[in-house]
């Protein structure tokens, strides 16, 4: 493969045409998407980051592991302050099992909306996938596009408090496709030999939508999510949470034609708006043949379906072989169960707030909205700086409640503001539900951990039972994910060992949800072993 060790990425302004408008967006060394890393499961490797931009930035290795070494993990003020105009940060990417489709993005503000590529972790060499060889493999990244400069988008909607603007178009490796205006020309082709199969390595890297996904005439296989191998899952479509990534098998057996690929979102919130327009790719079959004049789109369900939605999540599990077995903790040292809410605040003096019955929205776990501290967490904890954050993130809701019932108390609604993390012991086990409420109205939330990847033991619709629900917990072949949509009004179970010590994020993959506070953070503390310690930071981080 094109494995290599060293990259620079240049992050600068470009112009770019899209939907009959040119504006400039940031990239990363002009190019959007980003480029593609290539590396080998266990690998180091280095990035050198040079900020060229206006504005402030940072870059993420989402799903990358990272063991020991937070330092260069990327979340602005949880793990370093960002990289500022005319600097430089070296970063290492240090992977571990890996094996599969990751990515990288931005993690400042909302610079991620063009600022990010794919990660493909390919077997060690000598070893294979545990599927046949593919003839070819393309990276199927799927990202949002604003008409308006994100930072417009994303100063207007910190200033009414309500919904983001939605976004004009949906991408395929960044472009919309033929189904939006003067996009037709530029429309991603996939040429294809009849009776080959080929690897999609696919991304969610939209900034506020879970996405429906799939080829016109044809079924695709799932066989890696997040990184991880799974068990072959046929299906008519995919879903895939903001956030995640899919290894799909696409296996060109149909009549030699032109056929769409196609992707939409899942959008539970039935007051929330939300981009309902379709973008396509076109899949081509060589040779020669006469062909339809327009191909037809496939089935996608409905933009509400959370059954559909929720028996694809619900399907997926690892592959569980002898040559990849899971080992899903059983003994559970520390159980955390959170909410994951949408809340609102009331209106301040002199504001303009377009939430619901004019309040400013804000979001929380556990009823507390993170602010995101000054300094950043991590050279606080590492330096012991006192005031930048508290250690008291709750290990249960404030109260136990019917939280999917359709009125809540005022007391659920309005969270309190803080930086509060949580302490775990190194190699303490952890099982972490996730509860979504009906607060404000439902909505899917996909949550990613960094630092780790842990098994999905459960998922359910309702209020979680503590009695009834462990006891269908699936511990012999659960997907091993770094990001679990939670279903609307639902709950989600994960089970890791935390024997990756430092400080790792956790929030919703949906960035207005993220901005309004729908995170926490874990503080791994350090093993007795030296090896079992966080790393020294590298000399240049960047200054606060
Ligand atoms: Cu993909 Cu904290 O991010
Ligand atoms: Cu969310």
């Amino acid at each position: 493969c094109h494995a290599r060790h060293y990259y620079r990425f240049i992050v600068k302004e470009a112009p770019y045409t899209r939907l009959c408008s040119t504006k400039n967006i940031l990239t990363v060394n002009g190019e959007f998407p980003g480029p593609t890393i290539r590396l080998y499961a266990g690998e180091t490797i280095t990035v050198d980051v040079y900020n060229k931009a206006k504005d402030n930035i940072t870059i993420h290795w989402h799903g990358v592991k990272m063991p020991r070494y937070p330092w260069t993990d990327g979340p602005e003020y949880i793990t370093q302050c960002p990289i500022q105009p005319g600097s430089k940060f070296t970063q290492k990417l240090i992977l571990t099992t890996e094996e599969g489709t990751l990515w990288w993005h931005a993690h400042s503000e909302w610079s991620r909306a063009t600022v990010y590529g794919a990660i493909i972790a390919y077997p060690k060499p000598g070893t294979s996938y545990p599927y046949p060889k593919p003839h070819a493999e393309v990276p199927i990244i799927l990202g949002e596009w604003w008409k308006q400069d994100i930072t417009a988008v994303y100063e207007g909607f910190l200033a009414t408090g309500g919904d983001p603007n939605v976004s004009d178009a949906f991408t395929i490796n960044g472009q919309p496709g033929d189904l939006y205006p003067c996009s037709k020309p530029d429309t991603i082709r996939l040429y294809v030999d009849h009776g080959k199969t080929y690897l999609l390595r696919m991304v969610n890297a939209a900034l506020n939508d879970i996405l429906f996904f799939g080829i016109s005439g044809h079924q695709i296989t799932v066989v890696g999510a997040d990184g991880s191998y799974t068990k072959p899952l046929t299906r008519d479509f995919v879903v895939i949470g903001s956030g995640n990534t899919l290894d799909v098998l696409f296996h060109a057996n149909q009549k030699p034609d032109k056929y769409y690929m196609a992707a939409r979102a899942y959008s539970t919130a039935p007051l929330v708006p939300f981009d309902n327009t379709t973008t396509t790719a076109i899949v081509q079959y060589n040779g020669n043949y006469s062909s339809s004049s327009s191909p037809s789109l496939p089935y996608l369900p409905n933009y509400n379906d959370t059954n559909a939605s929720f028996n694809f999540s619900a399907s997926v599990r690892s592959l569980a072989s002898e040559e990849y077995p899971v080992s899903v903790p059983l003994h559970v040292t520390t159980q955390i169960i959170s909410t994951v809410s949408v809340n609102t605040f009331p209106c301040g003096f002199n504001e303009t707030c377009l939430g619901t019955n004019g309040t400013r929205f804000s979001a929380s776990m556990n009823n507390i909205s993170f602010l995101l501290p000054s300094i950043d967490i991590l050279q606080a904890y590492y330096g012991h700086l006192k005031g930048v954050f508290g250690g008291s993130f709750p290990k249960f809701p404030p109260f136990i409640f019917n939280f999917t019932a359709q009125y809540l108390p005022m007391i659920l609604e309005i969270p309190k503001v803080g930086t509060e993390v949580y302490f775990l012991d190194y190699n303490s086990t952890v099982e972490f539900v996730l509860q979504g409420t009906n607060l404000v109205s439902g909505i899917d939330h996909p949550i990613h951990l960094h630092g780790y990847s842990f098994y999905v033991v459960g998922l359910g619709l309702g209020n979680f039972d503590p009695k009834k629900d462990p006891l269908q917990y699936n511990l012999i072949d659960p997907p091993f994910l770094n990001t679990v949509t939670v279903p609307k009004n639902g709950w989600a179970a994960i089970r890791f060992q935390a024997n990756n010590p430092g400080v790792w994020f956790m929030h919703c993959h949906l960035e207005r949800h993220l901005t309004w506070g729908m995170e926490m953070v874990f503080i791994v503390k350090d093993g007795h072993r030296p090896e079992d310690r966080l790393l020294p930071p590298p000399p240049d981080m960047p200054p606060c």
